[in-house]
């Protein structure tokens, strides 16, 4: 002890007491638990991989991040000062507008006001002594969050005593995932699509999706002529030639038992009458994606029993093409034969067996293409190939187009309405040509209002934002913004605020496990189910755990974005800590979400969980405020359980960033 306090005092003599103070870059700590908007944290680079460049100055180091982010450290009282140069990076769109606050105990010390792209960086260089927690926080300044690059730049932070990184990360407690949706029981169940259209003449391909034990028969009352039914795979193939409604009995027979369920085809103009259901590779394989990873999903949407809730497409996203400035051989090539028909590249050696792989499975298969020369990572797009591209599509097999807008910028004569309809309305005369129901989704990130005219343009979705990744901050921000598009959204055109997060995650190749807590999970299901959102599922199939599975299999819930009647839910209010939404049901029931969402309007502390949040906040639902008269029955459908009937409200507690997901039916005469 003796030696190890001389040694010390000797020290302090040649350095003074500053030798035990200590220096640390912001690029150097765990960022894992740094939240981002859009994209992902990137230390000593921005957001989208570029050097940080602030108003045309570049910076070696800082980290990267995307508005609405957060970040805490935990200083212990140990700080000294902290010290940046933050502003928008150079690699943003001229709307971006922010502003950046750092925070120490729940106190603002510092703010930027609003700053924008080309604003040259602002200084930060503060006291931080006895702070305990600093946080840093950048916001959309309440516009929104698209284009929001944002770099803290030269960041760093002077300690007066040693801490590890492990003592300066705040992570919050992790939640352990718990499965609420029951399994299904022996007896059959028919789930998916009660509704489902067909233009005459054209290839017809429902799959009656049940659960229950196997093996299963079916069977089909007042089948129209032109249509048949396999009675073992439950799949109706054939042809409808004449326009008209008809409403056919569907029944699945096994050994505990038998169920009915009435499906209303309809042969005419209108195709998706209920928002559909699947998968799509970008949000885990992006540009890694190959025939043999479509395979699998398909394999593992049949093995996991997904394909037996309703699940049903199997998208491939960007990057089947020909990349024409490719220097891998397998991406480059001839871009269209000499006929001018779009190639696929050498990871799909054989679109039309790759489809026939799919419906073999009783699944459909979608593609990706987009109006101007490339598609956003750089692939051969159908500009000026309108037509053949369609007919190509067709050939193959294809039942889903996503027409992502991308390099049209550069072929665009502006930002005009007309403008932003043309390229889709061209897609769509030419997907007319093609004798095949192809499910049409748009994808300009929004722009134009597109909910007002997506149906105009003939789109049976449109894309309402920007691209989502697994933070809360995306998701929330995406899901709650969707409020006030309700009245665009109806049976074959739906308003998508883009795709699943849950699962193993990551834009390929190297996957994660989503960032979102199992309530912020079960919320993300939740609101996208009240939203008639489509449903895809955005994660590695393959490697689906049984937590992951129990959200997507509890067919109460599908089943309210599966409804008939396809009203996509309002929003009935909104304290900015809780918000209530309900969603119309055929039958005259309400659904209604109860969310503990802290996502409104919010003082920068509030962007801060550990700072302000409760385990759980209580909510009331009133009858009255969903337009029910008189006593009112409430069913829990995560837990497919009754939760009782009450006379004028009921109350719960609702998890911090989660959601209670109730049905409720009126008793008396409405
Ligand atoms: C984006 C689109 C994403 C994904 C990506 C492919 O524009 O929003 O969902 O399709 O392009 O490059």
């Amino acid at each position: 002890m003796k030696n190890i306090s001389s040694v010390l005092f000797a020290l302090s003599l040649l350095f003074g007491t500053k030798s035990l103070a200590q220096t640390l870059w912001l690029d150097d700590l765990d960022l894992s638990t740094m939240e981002i908007g859009w994209g992902t944290v990137q230390a000593r680079k921005s957001v989208e991989g570029n050097p940080l460049t602030i108003g045309g100055q570049k910076f070696e180091r800082g980290v990267g991040t995307h508005a609405v982010s957060t970040f805490m450290v935990n200083l212990g009282g140990k700080g000294k000062r902290f010290s940046a140069s933050v502003g928008v990076d150079d690699e943003a769109g001229d709307k971006s507008s922010v502003v950046f606050y750092v925070l120490a105990d729940k106190k603002v010390l510092w703010q930027s006001g609003v700053m924008k792209k080309g604003d040259a960086s602002k200084r930060i260089d503060i006291d931080v002594r006895t702070v305990k927690l600093l946080g840093l926080l950048v916001t959309d300044a309440d516009d929104g969050i698209d284009y929001d690059h944002v770099d803290w730049c030269d960041a760093k932070i002077e300690l007066i005593a040693p801490r590890t990184k492990a003592q300066l990360t705040v992570r919050p407690p992790t939640l352990a995932p718990y499965v609420l949706t029951p399994k299904p029981s022996d007896l059959p169940r028919i789930n998916g699509a009660k509704a489902f259209g067909v233009r005459p003449g054209n290839p017809f391909l429902y799959t009656i999706a049940a659960t229950g034990k196997r093996p299963m028969k079916f069977a089909a009352k007042n089948l129209p002529k032109g249509l048949t039914l396999d009675e073992s795979t439950g799949r109706i193939t054939g042809t409808l030639d004449k326009r008209g409604e008809y409403v056919v009995t569907l029944i699945a027979r096994n050994a505990p038992g038998q169920s009915e369920l009435d499906l209303r085809i309809v042969s005419g103009d209108n195709i998706s009458l209920t928002p559909p259901m699947g998968w799509n590779s970008w949000n885990c394989w992006a540009e890694a994606v190959d025939d043999a990873k479509v395979r699998a999903a398909a394999d593992a949407m049949v093995k996991s029993g997904l394909v037996n809730h309703g699940w049903t497409y199997i998208n491939i996203d960007d990057c089947w093409m020909v990349k024409p400035d490719a220097k891998d051989p397998v991406l480059a090539g001839s871009p269209r034969d000499s006929n001018g028909m779009i190639n696929s590249n050498g990871k799909f050696p054989d679109m039309k067996a790759l489809s026939e792989y799919v419906h073999s499975k009783g699944l459909k298969l979608g593609i990706y293409s987009g109006p101007g020369p490339l598609t956003c990572a750089g692939f051969t797009a159908s500009y000026k190939h309108e037509v053949q591209d369609a007919q190509r599509f067709g050939e193959w097999g294809v039942d889903y187009l996503k027409y992502d807008w991308c390099s049209y910028s550069q072929v665009a004569k502006d930002r005009s309405l007309p403008a932003l309809k043309e390229p889709y309305a061209v897609m769509r005369a030419a997907l007319d040509k093609a004798p095949r129901d192809i499910v049409y989704s748009l994808c300009q990130y929004g722009w134009g209002d597109v909910w007002e005219w997506g149906a105009e343009v003939g789109g049976n979705c449109w894309r309402t934002t920007g691209d989502i990744v697994d933070t809360w901050s995306s998701m929330a921000g995406i899901g709650f913004k969707q409020a006030g598009h309700e009245k665009y959204a109806g049976p074959g055109h739906w308003n998508d605020p883009d795709m699943l997060v849950v699962g193993r995650v990551g834009w390929g190749p190297q996957l994660h496990p989503t960032r979102l807590t199992p309530d912020e999970q079960y919320t993300h299901i939740s609101l996208w189910c009240l939203l008639s959102a489509p449903l895809l599922i955005g994660c590695d199939m393959s490697t689906l755990d049984d937590f992951t599975l129990s959200l997507l299999t509890n067919d109460e819930v599908l089943a309210i974005n599966q409804d008939r009647l396809g009203r996509q839910a309002r929003r009935l209010s909104n304290d900015n800590v809780r918000q209530i939404w309900v969603k119309e049901m055929e039958d005259g029931s309400k659904t209604v979400g109860l969310f503990y969402a802290d996502d409104g309007k919010r003082t920068p502390v509030e962007y801060f969980g550990p700072w302000t949040k409760k385990v759980k906040m209580k909510m009331t639902l009133r009858g009255v405020d969903i337009g029910i008269k008189g006593k009112f029955r409430v069913r829990d459908l995560w837990r497919q359980k009754e939760v009782g009937v009450f006379e004028k409200e009921t109350q719960t507690a609702v998890p911090y960033h989660g959601v209670a997901l109730l049905r409720v039916w009126g008793t008396e005469k409405q």
